[in-house]
C-alpha cells in the first residue's frame, strides 16, 4: 500500500504531537530580533521541546543532521543548520522548522518570520507561500486526487510570478518522520491516489523569488540554497484528512485559518 490510513489511537497521539510542535513556533516568536544566533535559536527550541514539553527533538541526529531544529534564512531554501556564527539582522526572513516527537509519533510544521523591518518583496514571497498553503488545505477532503494539491500551489505561485521548488515535497508522517505518500508541490498528473479519510501527511510549498533550481551546499551536505541567490520561503503543516475536510494539526493558536477545514463542495 502506498499510503497509510491512521487509527483512531494514532489521530489521537498525531494530535498532541502537532500541537505541541505548534508550540514551539508560538514560543520561540518573541525571540527572534536581530543579534541572535541561530545557534541560540536552536538551543531554546531544544530545551523546550525535552524540559517543558517531554518530547523529542526529531531532527537531531535524524540522518546524522547535527542540531535539534532547521533555520533557514533568506537565499536558503531548506535545512539550513543551527550556528552560533549565523546571527539574524533587521531585513532577514527566516523558516524555523520543527519536528517533534511525542509518544512516538510526529508533528512537523514550519513557518517564516520577518525580522524587523523587510522589503516589499519579502513580504510579497511569505504572504504568497503562506496563501499557496492554504489554497491547498482548503480542497483537501476524500476523493481529491493528490496531484491537485500540487496543482493548487503551483497555479497560484506561478500566477504571482514566484517559482516552487521541485526537489522537496511534503510527506506522510506518523511513526515515522517521512512516510508515503510524497506530496509535490507542482503539478503531476501521474500522482493520481485518491485521499482517503484517516491519512496524515504534510504540506510544504518551498517556493523562490526567482528561479526554481536550489543546490545543496557541498560543505555541510545539508543547507539548499536557491541556485541564483534569490529569496526563498517556506510555510508546513501536518493535516488529517476528515470525512468532512481536513484538520490542521499544526494549527498556531492566532493563525488566521480554523482547525477543522469544511471542504464539501
Ligand atoms: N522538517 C523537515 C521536513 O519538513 C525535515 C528536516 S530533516 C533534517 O520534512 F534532518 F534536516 F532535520
Ligand atoms: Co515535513
Ligand atoms: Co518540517
Amino acid at each position: 500500500m502506498s499510503y497509510i490510513i491512521k487509527t483512531k489511537s494514532e489521530i489521537k497521539k498525531m494530535r498532541t504531537s502537532g500541537k505541541l510542535a505548534a508550540e514551539v513556533l508560538e514560543m520561540i516568536k518573541k525571540y527572534l530580533r536581530p543579534n541572535i544566533s541561530t545557534e541560540d535559536i536552536n538551543q531554546i527550541c531544544h530545551d523546550y521541546i525535552i524540559y517543558e514539553k517531554k518530547a523529542i527533538p526529531a531532527c537531531l541526529g535524524y540522518h546524522g543532521f547535527p542540531k535539534s531544529i532547521c533555520t533557514s534564512i533568506n537565499d536558503v531554501v531548506c535545512h539550513g543548520i543551527p550556528n552560533k556564527k549565523k546571527i539574524l539582522k533587521e531585513g532577514d526572513i527566516i523558516n524555523i522548522d520543527i519536528t517533534i516527537i511525542k509518544d512516538n509519533y510526529h508533528g512537523d510544521t514550519s513557518k517564516m518570520f520577518l525580522i524587523g523591518k523587510t522589503s516589499i518583496l519579502s513580504k510579497r514571497l511569505c504572504k504568497i507561500a503562506q496563501e499557496s498553503l492554504y489554497l491547498s488545505l482548503k480542497l483537501i477532503r476524500p476523493g481529491i486526487p493528490l496531484y491537485k494539491i500540487g496543482e493548487i500551489i503551483q497555479n497560484y505561485v506561478e500566477k504571482n510570478n514566484f517559482s516552487v521548488v521541485k526537489e522537496y515535497c511534503g510527506h506522510g508522517i506518523g511513526r515515522n518522520f517521512h512516510e508515503e505518500p510524497h506530496i509535490l508541490h507542482y503539478k503531476n498528473k501521474e500522482n493520481n491516489i485518491l485521499l482517503k479519510k484517516g491519512m496524515i501527511f504534510t504540506i510544504e510549498p518551498m517556493i523562490n523569488a526567482g528561479n526554481p533550481q536550489v543546490r545543496c551546499m557541498k560543505d555541510d551536505g545539508w543547507t539548499v540554497k536557491t541556485k541564483d541567490r534569490s529569496l526563498s520561503a517556506q510555510y508546513e503543516h501536518t493535516v488529517l484528512v476528515t470525512d468532512y475536510g481536513c484538520d490542521v494539526l499544526t494549527r498556531r493558536n492566532n493563525e488566521k485559518i480554523s482547525q477543522k477545514l469544511f471542504n464539501k463542495n
